[in-house]
């Protein structure tokens, strides 16, 4: 894995640090919340920023997770969201945070807000680890926001490409061959 490694942009060490500064931004805003907080995170990316954010919210809270993917396989741009597991967590009337890995084009996120808002809850934010400002719509801008990065394609601490590099722990960018050869794979149909 660590041979197929470009560069690191964001290191575990920095990752945990700014993980338990959200987590006190988080705690400040929902500690007087009656009943506590539904989180809804978006499979499968967020999954270790989700496990590492729970741990430091000392709230009552009940997790919800949808899965929705949008970069199917090799795809390093989006190829709009396609709901692949639905939300088993009652979201009316409660105070809900979605948490996802990251706020790329957007779409992933905006989908599934319009699916919550649907249902109506009592308030609804959004908190993520990454985001790539300009590439996704202003009235999108999460509350909560671990790192901007620029817009190259990212993997590790959860973030995959074809579904590998999920268990590196740092954030990095993969050598630029490896997504060529996906690319070219792709353009002759293999
Ligand atoms: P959008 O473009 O809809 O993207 O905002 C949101 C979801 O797509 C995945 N994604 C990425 N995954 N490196 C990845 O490994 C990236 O640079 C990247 N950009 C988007 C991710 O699952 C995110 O929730």
């Amino acid at each position: 894995m660590e041979a197929d490694i470009d560069r690191v942009l964001i290191s575990r060490d920095q990752i945990a640090h700014r993980v338990r500064e959200l987590a006190e931004q988080i705690t400040g805003r929902y500690r007087q919340c009656p009943g506590g907080l539904v989180i809804v995170s978006i499979l499968s990316g967020a999954i270790i920023f989700l496990a590492d954010l729970i741990r430091e919210l000392p709230l009552p809270m009940k997790i919800g997770l949808v899965g929705v993917s949008s970069y199917p396989g090799c795809n390093t741009t989006s190829q709009g969201p396609e709901l692949l597991r639905q939300l088993r967590v009652d979201v009316r009337n409660r105070h809900v945070l979605v948490v996802d890995d990251i706020l790329d084009s957007g779409r992933t996120l905006r989908y599934v807000l319009d699916e919550l808002r649907r249902v109506g809850p009592a308030s609804l934010s959004v908190c993520v680890l990454l985001q790539k400002p300009g590439k996704f719509p202003p009235d999108l801008a999460p509350d909560f926001v671990g790192f901007d990065i620029d817009d190259v394609f990212v993997v590790g601490y959860g973030l995959d490409y074809d579904d590998q590099y999920r268990n590196y722990p740092d954030i990095a960018v993969l050598k630029p061959e490896l997504y060529a050869a996906a690319d070219s794979a792709k353009t002759a149909g293999t």
